[in-house]
């Protein structure tokens, strides 16, 4: 109930707090690492890091390729700006509730980050979006959040949060503007970074081929299983959110699909029609291509918050 999650969240900060220097107390960013981009703390000084089983209130993660750790640290030029990173994130899938899921988005809120930058591995619905592309992510369409799985749903964390939230400019413009001058600067190839539409799934199950032809239809560019819950409630916080979704494989979309009644025919008829292979999307492949471009990643981001 909401008591308890009050009383929880004091008992994080308090958790928190106790093990941070004088440094590292105020964090200005906030980063969700996704799938095989934790790497991101390598570039911290100061590290900090806290494991998900010592904070009250929090979850651990039960997915390959996430860690189960909060980092806290500096990062990009000069002295460097406080952040606080999620290394490993909560998924519905694993059989979190979406209170659990968004809970470590509202206590990076109370720590006081201003500005919640969410990378995550997705899957590419637009053929011109090929595997390795970086998306900033302009707007979501989130299937779950329309059938009853929003992660707004209840009573509010607080009476100060708005009942009715909009989400018309839920990615930021002006992030999203640093993510592709970070690009520049870092002299990425142009085609190195798109930007475009996410859909949220709730998994486990990857797409089916009809699943994936609805979704290119109904406008997405890429599809995955995280992210919009942490991005509905970094908006109901006040937060600026960025996301960066790492495109790790193509969502098969057949032109059309194996007709085995055609086959049968033609194969009584006399004619033997060899059959398409059928492409499967595995959890591996997902890890190898986040672990090939998890440096431009880690580079990104840093660049993005040298400039925030
Ligand atoms: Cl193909 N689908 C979903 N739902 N999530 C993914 C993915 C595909 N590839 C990476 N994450």
């Amino acid at each position: 109930g909401k008591e308890s999650i009050a009383t929880s969240f004091a008992d994080s900060l308090a958790a928190i707090r106790s093990k941070l220097p004088e440094t590292l107390q105020n964090p200005q960013v906030g980063i969700i690492c996704g799938s095989g981009l934790s790497g991101l703390v390598g570039s911290f000084r100061e590290t900090v890091i806290i494991k998900y089983e010592d904070i009250p209130g929090f979850s651990t993660s039960t997915v390959l390729g996430h860690r189960s750790e909060l980092a806290f640290g500096l990062l990009g030029d000069g002295l460097g700006v406080p952040v606080v990173a999620m290394l490993g994130r909560f998924h519905c899938y694993e059989g979190h509730s979406l209170p659990s899921v968004v809970y470590p988005v509202r206590l990076m809120a109370k720590l006081g980050i201003k500005d919640l930058i969410i990378t995550n591995a997705a899957g590419s619905l637009n053929p011109s979006i090929p595997v390795g592309t970086i998306v900033v992510i302009q707007d979501h369409l989130a299937l779950p959040n329309l059938t009853g799985m929003n992660p707004l749903l209840g009573l509010k964390t607080s009476p100060n949060l708005p009942r009715f939230l909009p989400l018309s400019d839920a990615y930021s413009p002006a992030l999203r503007r640093l993510a592709f001058l970070a690009a520049h600067k870092l002299q990425l190839p142009d085609e190195a970074l798109a930007e475009g539409t996410y859909a949220w799934v709730s998994g486990p199950t990857y797409e089916t081929p009809a699943e994936g032809r609805f979704l290119r239809t109904i406008g997405a560019d890429v599809v995955g299983m995280s992210t919009v819950p942490e991005v509905v409630t970094g908006r109901e916080e006040g937060l600026n959110v960025m996301v960066l979704s790492l495109v790790t494989n193509f969502v098969v979309i057949p032109e059309s699909y194996r007709s085995i009644r055609e086959e049968v025919h033609s194969e009584l008829a006399g004619k033997k029609i060899t059959p398409p292979e059928v492409q499967v999307v595995s959890h591996e492949e997902v890890l190898s291509i986040g672990k090939e471009k998890a440096d431009v990643m880690r580079r990104l981001v840093e660049c993005v918050v040298s400039t925030i």
